[in-house]
């Protein structure tokens, strides 16, 4: 035991419950059993070659040193051409700011926004970590439970329940980890009429899967049916997911340029800026990557329809069809009750520690996402892997007493 005590703020700080996850699979794997994972969000697929060409580039040119707080001036100015057409909406450059990935520049957006005692408002499942975020900012998560009969989305109604005067801002994720589900323009609309009465709430929009998504080229946008709002949004996005960019850490914010500017600052004092060759590689990677994102969205379609055609096959199991990032969010509620190898499945987190020590699957247990009686199955593999994923997960329901 250390001498020293640690900071209440550490300890608040639960490590990464997917990665933990993940690293249990690895640690599997390593012994020598066939594990497939599902478990971690993102691609099975390499980097764009165009991308790493001009990474590979930057080293060879000396692109090795430090770079201004807010990124790179292309690469702020790549961002805010790409976003201005994406939402037609025109941000200058000034209005952008780069950092080691989009996990971070959320920290920084609500570090920078959120005081003690300040409510944000979370949708229900959410990714895991924004929890944890807000409380590290001094923040309390107002969480809204979004179930099956809203279809995992807000609603006008539960949105103007849950803001309150303490209200600092709400996160909002379209498409959605876990469930991938996407706001259409009509449901944005309403949203935005309840928001436009509570002029001091933010609106943070967590983009990073957008160009991911099936039903349009951008998924539709709050700003896109609300652009009267744009001073009050903060838009995040990044490179990870489109560009299978996960390793290269880059992410960004666009907005107000005051927030904007404090957010700069705040990574300034902290990670001083993000990797200078992934910022080069990030400007090919937004100029220059249409055609590779047109091949993944068709490949993720493809895998998608796939896995829910075997997943089908497991009597008990419900599902929706998701319409962007690559997450299926099923619904395993029939199996909680029974017995594993005489042990009580008490919870979604029982099912994957068992999944993965009986049938070496690896998947997310609903809870992480605050929605228990589902598990978030990840479809960036290829599909015989994970025909045999479904395989053994009905082997292992089926076998549930
Ligand atoms: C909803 C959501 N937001 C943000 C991120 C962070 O992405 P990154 O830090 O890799 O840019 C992720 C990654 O899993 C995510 O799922």
């Amino acid at each position: 035991m250390s001498p020293i005590s640690l900071a209440k703020r550490a300890q608040l700080c639960k490590p990464s419950p997917i990665l933990m996850l993940a690293a249990k699979a690895a640690e599997m794997k390593a012994a020598g059993h066939n594990v497939i994972s599902l478990s971690i969000g993102e691609p099975d697929w390499d980097t764009y070659d165009n991308i790493k060409e001009v990474g590979i580039g930057a080293i060879r040119v000396g692109m090795t040193k430090y770079t201004p707080a807010n990124g790179i001036p292309e690469l702020r100015k790549a961002i805010a051409e790409q976003t201005s057409q994406d939402l037609g909406l025109s941000y200058d450059p000034s209005q952008v700011t780069v950092s080691s990935g989009a996990k971070f520049i959320l920290f920084s957006a609500l570090q920078t926004i959120v005081d003690p005692g300040d409510e944000v408002i979370l949708v229900a499942p959410f990714w895991a970590s924004y929890t944890t975020m807000v409380e590290l900012a001094g923040g309390e998560p107002k969480i809204v439970v979004c179930d099956e009969d809203v279809d995992f989305k807000l609603t006008p109604e539960l949105l103007r329940k849950a803001i309150t005067p303490k209200t600092k801002a709400i996160l909002l994720n379209s498409p959605s980890n876990p469930t991938g589900k996407v706001y259409s323009r009509e449901e944005l609309t309403k949203l935005a009429a309840v928001l436009r009465d509570h002029p001091k709430v933010a609106i943070i929009s967590d983009d990073i899967y957008n160009r991911l998504s099936f039903e349009s080229k951008i998924a539709p946008h709050l700003l896109h049916v609300a652009p009267d709002l744009r001073d009050r949004v903060i838009v995040l996005n990044g490179a990870s997911k489109s560009y299978a960019m996960t390793g290269w850490r880059i992410g960004w914010a666009l907005g107000n340029k005051e927030i904007i500017s404090a957010m700069t600052a705040y990574q300034s004092q902290s990670v001083s800026c993000a990797v200078a060759i992934s910022q080069q590689a990030a400007v090919e990677a937004i100029r220059n990557s249409e055609t590779q994102v047109a091949q993944t969205v068709q490949k993720l379609r493809e895998r998608r329809d796939f896995l829910i055609e075997e997943l089908k096959k497991i009597e008990g199991v419900r599902l929706s069809v998701p319409e962007g990032a690559f997450y299926l969010w099923i619904n395993v509620q029939p199996f909680i009750g029974k017995s594993h190898k005489g042990k009580v499945i008490r919870s979604s987190e029982d099912i994957s520690v068992a999944l993965l020590e009986d049938q070496f699957v690896a998947v997310v247990p609903g809870n992480e996402f605050g929605l228990e009686g589902f598990l978030r199955l990840c479809y960036t593999l290829e599909k015989e892997k994970g025909r045999e994923a479904v395989e053994r997960m009905k082997n292992f329901f089926y076998a549930l007493k």
